[in-house]
């Protein structure tokens, strides 16, 4: 009898023991645009693993580009218990019924690199400096063309990246306020004429829209010979669809390509002389801070942010803790991309 007593008891303590830790493993619903594009995996993946490690249990989907089916992973993420948010938007203003429903249930909710728009449902936002990268991508083309002392005048190019995402006005803006005074002087020529972000946008960073509309304007204005030395991209994703384009299509010598992001496709442009630069956000940074974030919310602690002026959603300025963007090329990627562990030499051979 004291025998089945004892093993009962035991088997009680047992169960106590996984009861007490289910109740302290808090739940975070992780919800990602796209597979598509390579930084989308990097961010799940890190911050994954990061979550789990300190002992939370994830909930991690990707919405396949697709805002109906964003909207219904999250509103499931709550049905099944996810104490916190973590969200990338595919479309920014798109997702006002599940932030709803998270506030409903008190669930706080952090933007993730892309700001969550017109909701008063956003907590916070984990970012980058965008305006910074633009800044970075303008003052590149300014000091490798030498546009103060050059006589010129030369000739450029712009894409941007999404209308959906607040990010890509923020790229575009960083970059076009240090290129405008050359292009309002004449030093600067955008030859097509397309220098409104309408125009130069492009749906979902999609590499093919950005490839076909750079082979629209080198078949219309640079198939004669004229000149081209610069071609602004937001991003890498539609920097590798203008490469597509330019090393196809444009015999001239080769023009200047910024890009963002360092994806492996094109850091080996980069290597390759294909692609002039790019902008380094190391998602692990990002990732660890959204961590952190969420472990001062679950301790009632006061969360770390960096900026309460910058990023108004339109119904609300949504604190946030904007991580710094490094400028990479040929010359400082094996210091910045390889000696740091992001990848290993093999994944740019
Ligand atoms: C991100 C960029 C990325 C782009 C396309 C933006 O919101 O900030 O890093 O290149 O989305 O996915």
């Amino acid at each position: 009898m004291k025998k089945i007593l004892a093993i009962v008891l035991s088997m009680l303590m047992v169960c106590a023991c996984f009861t007490v830790h289910a109740e302290e493993a808090h739940k975070v619903g992780i919800s990602m645009p796209t597979r598509d594009l390579q930084r989308w995996n990097q961010d799940g993946e890190y911050m994954q693993r990061m979550f789990e490690e300190a002992g939370y249990v994830v909930d991690l989907q990707y919405a396949g580009n697709d805002v109906q089916t964003q909207l219904s992973q999250i509103e499931n993420m709550i049905a099944n218990g996810a104490e916190v948010l973590v969200i990338a938007a595919i479309e920014g203003s798109s997702l006002g019924e599940a932030l709803d429903m998270a506030a409903e249930y008190g669930i706080p909710v952090i933007a993730y690199d892309r700001l969550l728009m017109e909701s008063d449902a956003v907590s916070f936002y984990a970012t980058f400096d965008n305006y910074k990268v633009g800044t970075v991508q303008g003052t590149y083309i300014k000091d490798t063309l030498d546009l103060d002392n050059a006589e010129g005048p030369f000739n450029l190019e712009i894409t941007a990246g999404d209308p959906g995402d607040n990010n890509a006005l923020f790229f575009y803006q960083g970059a076009i306020d240090v290129l405008a005074p050359y292009i309002e002087s004449g030093k600067l020529v955008v030859v097509s004429g397309q220098t409104e972000f309408e125009q130069v946008a492009t749906p979902l960073w999609s590499t093919a829209t950005a490839q076909s509309r750079a082979e629209n304007i080198l078949s219309t204005y640079y198939n004669d010979g004229t000149v081209l030395d610069a071609w602004l991209c937001s991003n890498d994703s539609t920097a590798l669809g203008v490469t597509n384009a330019l090393v196809a299509n444009y015999t001239g010598a080769y023009p200047i390509v910024t890009g963002q992001d360092c994806d492996v496709a094109n850091t080996k442009n980069m290597i390759a002389g294909l692609q002039s630069m790019s902008v380094f956000k190391d998602t692990r940074t990002l990732a660890a801070q959204v961590v952190h974030m969420v472990t001062q919310i679950f301790n009632g602690e006061e969360v770390d942010v960096n900026d309460r002026e910058t990023y108004n959603n339109g119904v609300i300025v949504v604190p946030s803790f904007l991580c710094e963007p490094v400028f990479a090329d040929a010359n400082n990627y094996e210091e910045i991309l390889i000696e740091s562990g992001y990848y290993t030499p093999d994944q740019l051979q």
